[in-house]
């Protein structure tokens, strides 16, 4: 009941060369199973919706403003992503949590507002090593979860992604059971918040070194309803055979 979702980040990568790596993505999927996401840095979200005209793949933002306009120099409004033509926003990504201190409340304060702009908020969560080796990953993640995602949000504006901080560009993972227990403990929650309807539908993706050698593991897993890859989604070569795992 729930479709299958590979978002790639591109974080701070990519320049109007990339663009050519999105068309040939787009003519590789022409009609996709699963849904598409790409998140290219700011600069390319309106040359990137331009490029795939009415290509199924979507275009996200990586980050937006938790107010609606106003004196924010450098910074990017919700609107701002809808009028270049993005569908959706990532939110929370451990490296904005760390090198912007963005806190879970300030996350869930860009979050309403990214959901009242009209996007899907791709909500990111994930533990430290140290916190991981010291058993305390359910707790952080549920403080995490419950802080960070709206009550405005539903099965169709809410993706939640669980990266572990330490398996991040590492070509570290957690094992499939780990990362099962996470997306099940992640699932209850969301169901006891929001009840079964909306609980059941969010999407919940894994994030952290996933390639095309470990994607079909990943999304044999329970709850797993697809994956959030940064490096691995910057070239059409490395992001269709993850693309392919999960169709
Ligand atoms: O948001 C995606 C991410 O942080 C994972 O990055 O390079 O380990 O796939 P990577």
């Amino acid at each position: 009941m729930r479709r299958k979702l590979a978002a790639g980040n591109w974080k701070m990568n990519g320049t109007s060369q990339s663009l050519d790596d999105l068309q040939t993505l787009s003519k590789s999927h022409p009609n996709p199973s699963v849904d598409l996401l790409i998140c290219p840095p700011a600069t390319l979200i309106a040359p990137a919706v331009q490029t795939l005209g009415n290509s199924a793949i979507h275009i996200g933002g990586q980050d937006c403003h938790h107010q609606t306009d106003g004196a924010h120099t450098g910074d990017i409004s919700a609107a701002m992503l809808r009028d270049a033509g993005a569908t959706a926003v990532i939110l929370g990504h451990s490296e904005r949590r760390a090198s912007h201190h963005e806190t879970s409340e300030s996350v869930r304060d860009k979050a309403r507002t990214a959901q009242r702009a009209g996007l899907m908020t791709v909500i990111c969560l994930g533990e430290s090593l140290g916190q991981r080796q010291a058993t305390n990953t359910l707790d952080i993640i549920g403080a995490q979860l419950s802080l960070s995602v709206p009550d405005s949000s539903t099965g169709e504006n809410l993706v939640v992604a669980y990266e572990p901080i330490w398996a991040i560009g590492s070509g570290m993972t957690p094992t499939p059971d780990q990362i099962g227990e996470v997306h099940d403990f992640m699932r209850s929650r969301l169901e006891r918040r929001f009840g079964p309807g909306v609980g059941r539908s969010v999407r919940l993706l894994y994030g952290g070194s996933v390639k095309a050698a470990n994607a079909q593991e990943i999304f044999d897993i329970s709850n797993v309803d697809g994956a959030l890859v940064g490096g691995a989604s910057l070239t059409a070569d490395d992001f269709t055979p993850i693309i392919n795992a999960l169709e």
